[in-house]
């Protein structure tokens, strides 16, 4: 079978899927690639380099996209409405499309991609199983961002992170506040650790505690009654907002206390729950800084906007929704590793063979044979329509 990777056409977006290295297993595997014309050259892999691992370069879009089997991409359609609905016109029935969709901010897309006939794998629905963990892209991204998000505070911060003992007198640590503890939450809680402040982390499922104190950080125990708040596939579940509002008001002198704070909270399928009010923000000192790695999902402080900085009250709020795109190498050397275990999962002698009875493909597959077919953003069209 043949695969394509594209060039991402997101604006910003610096990632490819497959990177050079990430090919000797694919073709080894009996697959052809072809990659389009400088689609990894933001990332730092040249045609010439993907050429030497056996792809063939294809100038030309429409062309690749009319050979292609399957079609690897960073960003399918979902995740570039804008300029990637052009895409959807090249698709054709039985094609299969692998990538990143967002699957739930707008089903019409994904409706659209299904009236194509083509077969849509969603990255951000793989499982979190154990099987499936060298497939976990949001994991992967995550981690990106949990690591930039601290540099990003940082170089913000008019202070140090460490404590310095100095002939000017001591300095003290920076006091880093991390909202939420899934992956991105534990790598800045690692990070902020190794630049060495004092780190205090909270999560909605208690169960991460140990996780926290292990790498060095303070777990802030509330009194909230959280025992219920992890769903069957370890996320969090969506709570009430009374919850939400004794949370803020607990939460209230531990944010005050802190020069950064770096909230993560996120639900899926859902928005991002406010964690942060605009009075939160006026109770830290000046200078302080948040970033709100939650943007994309309307964010978890009340004052963040999208891939800006709002300065308010004296506090920097950063909102950026591309960190893994900042950081295009090891990002994409990551996805591809995650796109071709995905792919070489449900694969044999060079073509794809899809079991609907695997649990990663039954989790992941979004469209097939014309029709919606994921039970969860089925329901969500059901309830927009
Ligand atoms: P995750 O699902 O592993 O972790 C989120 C954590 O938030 C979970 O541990 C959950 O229990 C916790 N949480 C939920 N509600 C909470 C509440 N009310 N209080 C405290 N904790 C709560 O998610 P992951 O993979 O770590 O991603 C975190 C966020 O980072 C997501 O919003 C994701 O979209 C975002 N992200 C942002 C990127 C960027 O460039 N800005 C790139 C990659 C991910």
């Amino acid at each position: 079978m043949i695969l394509a990777v594209p060039k991402e056409t997101h604006p910003g977006e610096r990632r490819v899927a497959l990177v050079p290295s990430a090919l000797p297993i694919l073709v080894k595997a009996g697959f052809t690639v072809l990659v389009e014309q400088d689609a990894g050259t933001a990332a730092g892999c040249l045609d010439a380099a993907y050429q030497d691992k056996g792809a063939e370069i294809v100038p030309d879009r429409a062309d690749l996209y009319a050979r292609a089997d399957v079609i690897l991409q960073v960003r399918t359609p979902g995740a570039n409405p804008e300029a990637g609905s052009a895409d959807i016109a090249m698709l054709r029935q039985g094609q299969i499309v692998i990538g990143l969709t967002e699957p739930f901010t707008d089903p019409a897309i994904t409706q659209a991609v299904a009236g194509t006939g083509a077969v849509l794998f969603s990255m951000e629905l793989i499982p979190r199983i154990s099987r499936a963990q060298s497939m976990d892209a949001l994991s992967s991204m995550a981690t990106l961002a949990g690591y930039k998000a601290v540099l990003l505070a940082a170089g913000n911060l008019p202070k140090m992170f460490p404590m310095m003992m100095t002939a000017a007198g001591t300095i003290p640590p920076a006091k880093v506040f991390i909202i939420g503890v899934g992956v991105a939450g534990l790598m800045a809680i690692a990070q902020a650790r190794k630049l060495g402040a004092v780190v205090e982390a909270y999560d909605v499922r208690p169960a991460v505690k140990e996780q926290v104190q292990s790498l060095g950080a303070k777990f802030v125990e509330m009194e909230l009654d959280s025992e219920d708040s992890e769903d069957k596939g370890g996320y969090a579940k969506a709570m009430d907002e009374e919850f939400y509002r004794k949370q803020r008001e607990l939460m209230s002198r531990v944010v005050a206390a802190s020069d950064v704070v770096i909230t993560t909270a996120a639900i899926p399928g859902r928005a991002a729950p406010i964690l942060v009010t605009e009075e939160m923000v006026k109770g830290m000192a000046p200078g302080s800084v948040i970033v709100d790695l939650a943007a994309a999902g309307g964010g978890n402080c009340d004052l963040t906007r999208p891939d800006e900085m709002v300065e308010a009250h004296g506090v920097k709020i950063f909102g950026p929704t591309d960190l893994p795109s900042q950081m295009c190498s090891d990002a994409s050397r990551m996805y591809a590793r995650n796109i071709s275990t995905l792919l070489l999962n449900m694969s044999k002698d060079g073509l794809v063979d899809i079991d609907k009875d695997d649990e990663i493909v039954r989790g992941t597959m979004v469209t097939r044979g014309g029709n919606v077919v994921h039970p969860m953003i089925l329901e969500k069209l059901e309830k927009t329509a």
